[in-house]
């Protein structure tokens, strides 16, 4: 998407045509900084310290970080030493997985003398596929947003959204943010309600800095406010993504999804999740199988945050021994979600409804 008229990926490679630059995540919304990547450690240690962060994205840097691997040995035992390392760094986004899976699959049928030309061509496909796919899911949840702004005539659409879903957390358009793009830029008129998020604050940080880097008319709201909201009427449908996605309908994503969820289905609000292909694991048939990441106690604890005099700074908010949790996920059960919005379509959040946009998985997916 657009920063200043200028259109901007998430990653790419760089000029010297093999190492691998990213925006530095944990820099925004302050600064806006490009970070490279010149070895696997690089590229894992970027997904753990979350300068890359979101389901999609995670996947492309680890599917890079084995280019980068391939640079330094194409041997086998590399490739799987390498693959398993990058694979631990995050446990809950199943994109992660399923892009190691991608390379290895297709390096493990190339000689070694080819990898590294292999490894970064389909490193390079698999980005180009999810601009294309994040595309197709705001196509189609593009009419959600029509409907609404007929029945409105001129009114803005108000959508509520968590955490980042955005372009940053993808290569490009985002999953939640794909229809809203679409749609500003078709000139209807939309404004987003932005979860601000804690403990890091990805609505706040960066869903507002890149909406509004785009042009797309936002307010950030604290994380409590979203049911105040939608009793009121201020909210007409919520668009969230996903980090995994099983094959019964059940969504994982950010920690406090799922209070949205329960809010929206009290208010009758529509509660869509967005999600590409390859946030969907047919192994699991319940949400509650997924491995949550519990994350530092320090997120909850402290705040950074700039100061009057420009610099950046980590500052308590809690009591020196206060003790705390973090999980960093919860799960929304399907029958809590409107539908599902994939590349593909619309679905019921049911096992059902994901194999009849899939029919291919019939017999694959594990049984309910
Ligand atoms: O911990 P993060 O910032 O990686 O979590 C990101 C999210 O939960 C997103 O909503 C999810 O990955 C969907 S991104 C299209």
């Amino acid at each position: 998407m657009k920063i200043d008229g200028k259109p901007h990926r998430t990653i790419w490679v760089g000029a010297d045509g093999w190492s691998v630059e990213i925006i530095d995540q944990t820099k925004l919304p302050h600064a806006f900084e490009i970070a490279t990547l010149k070895t696997p450690q690089d590229a894992a240690h970027a997904i753990k310290a979350m300068l890359v962060r979101g389901a999609p994205l995670i996947g492309a840097t680890a599917a890079y970080g084995i280019c980068l691997a391939m640079r330094e040995d194409p041997s086998d035992q590399n490739l799987i030493t390498i693959a398993r390392m990058l694979g631990e760094q995050r446990p809950t986004a199943i994109n992660l997985q399923w892009a190691l899976q991608k390379m290895t699959g297709v390096l493990e049928s190339t000689a070694p003398d080819q990898r590294v030309d292999a490894a970064y061509a389909h490193a390079e496909r698999l980005c180009d596929e999810d601009v294309e796919t994040n595309h197709e899911i705001g196509a189609h949840a593009l009419t959600l947003i029509e409907n609404i702004a007929e029945q409105k005539e001129g009114g803005a659409v108000n959508i509520l959204t968590h955490c980042n879903a955005g372009w940053l957390a993808c290569v490009d358009w985002g999953t939640a943010t794909s229809p809203i793009y679409q749609a500003h830029d078709k000139g209807l008129p939309v404004h987003v309600w932005v979860d601000e998020t804690r403990p890091r604050n990805q609505g706040a940080a960066l869903t507002c800095w890149e909406l509004g880097a785009h042009g797309v008319p936002n307010t950030l709201i604290v994380d409590n406010a979203g049911g105040h909201l939608m009793q009121r009427g201020d909210v007409d449908l919520c668009f969230v993504g996903s980090d995994r996605t099983v094959a019964n309908g059940d969504v994982c994503n950010k920690i406090g999804t799922y209070l949205k969820a329960l809010a929206a289905y009290d208010n009758g609000i529509p509660f869509y999740v967005t999600l590409p292909y390859s946030t969907i694991d047919w192994s699991l048939n319940d949400g509650f199988s997924i491995p949550i990441e519990e994350r530092s106690q320090a997120e909850v604890t402290a705040m950074s945050g700039r100061l009057p005099d420009g610099s950046v700074a980590t500052f308590d908010i809690a009591a020196p021994d206060t003790c705390a949790a973090n999980p960093a996920f919860d799960v929304t059960p399907g029958r809590l979600v409107t539908a599902l919005i994939t590349e593909r379509g619309l679905c019921e959040a049911t096992t059902e409804g994901l194999l009849g946009l899939y029919p291919e998985r019939n017999g694959t997916a594990v049984s309910p």
